[in-house]
């Protein structure tokens, strides 16, 4: 018995050493990565000063999604905050106090957006920048020139903070972490992006459906989805959408309400920040997602 005891006692301090380290390495690998400076391209952009300019930025603001995380006044707040995963705080993007825009250049907010790196060249921490690599110059400097107007608000230091299961988990991928590593920096994207009801103009909208739908728009769990919280659905022709009309797809997307009578869930499916997007949008995307290849649910 006593060696048996002896054995499980080993054995423990064994799983205990072995978890030690493994702390170990996910800290020295998640604080590597945050220190690493990212020779990010520079973008030149012109921003436009004109009101229609500047609403076109809102709208833009709203329908790629940054509003589901920096806010409706633009001040961010505190995204999640669990103990051992960690602390993430979308930035203010105001010029208020702790806001970003009253200490960035023009040239620096384009490149956070553009490229994930921030004014001192690190990654910035949880945004899906690679999403927003491909935003024309002109939307770039449209939605900066939204970003510039609004009024400031004061909010409280930034916290970004990674509790120890947060850095095992973003060792292991299961966490978007560093957003500059997941961005193509040599790509260059278009100088402006014409509105047109086509498939090749839905492409470039409906890449802020990718975040939840999976860059195959084949659906899956939300990232870092708790127990219980519904999965994003497969938008290809192999998934829920057989059967839809373009007018069944634009009553989801604008009321929530699917054909056969469901209710998304706005918490869940932020259809009502879709909702702004005009006839010409909304078509182009249901082209783009019937020309996709059909995959099963969560097919890559
Ligand atoms: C999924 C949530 C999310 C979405 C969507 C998102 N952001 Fe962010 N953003 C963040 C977080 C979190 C930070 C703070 C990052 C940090 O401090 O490292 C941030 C930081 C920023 C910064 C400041 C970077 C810096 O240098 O400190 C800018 C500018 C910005 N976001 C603009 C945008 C714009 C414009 C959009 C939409 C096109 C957008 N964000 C969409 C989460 C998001
Ligand atoms: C923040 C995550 C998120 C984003 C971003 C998102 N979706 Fe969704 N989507 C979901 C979730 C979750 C559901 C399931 C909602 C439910 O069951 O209430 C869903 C459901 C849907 C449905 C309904 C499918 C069905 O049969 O019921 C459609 C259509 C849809 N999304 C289209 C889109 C499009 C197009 C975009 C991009 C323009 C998009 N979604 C962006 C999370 C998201």
């Amino acid at each position: 018995m006593r060696k048996i005891l002896s054995w499980f006692a080993i054995g423990l301090g064994g799983l205990a050493a072995l978890a030690a380290v493994l702390l170990i390495v996910a800290t020295v690998n998640t604080n590597s990565r945050a220190a690493r400076v990212y020779d990010a391209p520079w973008v030149a952009i012109a921003i436009p000063t004109d009101a229609a300019s500047i609403d076109l930025g809102r709208h833009f603001y709203t329908i790629r999604g940054c509003i589901g995380c920096h806010g409706e006044n633009l001040a961010g707040g505190v995204m999640f905050d669990v103990g051992p995963l960690g602390t993430v705080t979308a930035a203010n993007l105001t010029r208020g106090e702790n806001g970003i825009t009253a200490r960035y250049s023009d040239a620096e907010i384009a490149r956070a957006i553009r490229f994930g790196v921030k004014a001192d060249g690190t990654s910035v921490f949880v945004m899906p920048s690679a999403e927003m690599t491909g935003i024309s110059d002109e939307e770039v400097g449209q939605l900066i020139a939204y970003i510039r107007s609004v009024p400031p608000v004061d909010t409280e230091p930034v916290v970004q903070r990674w509790g120890w299961l947060g850095r095992i988990l973003v060792l292991f991928g299961q966490l978007p972490a560093y957003s500059a590593e997941a961005v193509d920096m040599t790509l260059t994207p278009p100088a402006s992006v014409a509105p047109a009801a086509a498939a090749e103009y839905g492409a470039y909208l409906a890449i802020a459906c990718t975040g939840c739908h999976n860059p195959a728009y084949s659906g899956g769990p939300l990232p870092g989805a708790q127990e219980g919280e519904p999965p994003a659905l497969n938008l290809t022709p192999g998934g829920e959408l057989i059967g839809w009309t373009l007018e069944d797809f634009k009553t989801a997307m604008t009321t929530g309400l699917t054909p056969s009578g469901r209710h998304l869930r706005a918490e869940y499916m932020p259809w009502p920040d879709f909702a702004e997007m005009t006839a010409t949008e909304l078509e182009a995307v249901w082209l783009f997602l019937q020309s996709l290849p059909a995959k099963e649910f969560e097919e890559r």
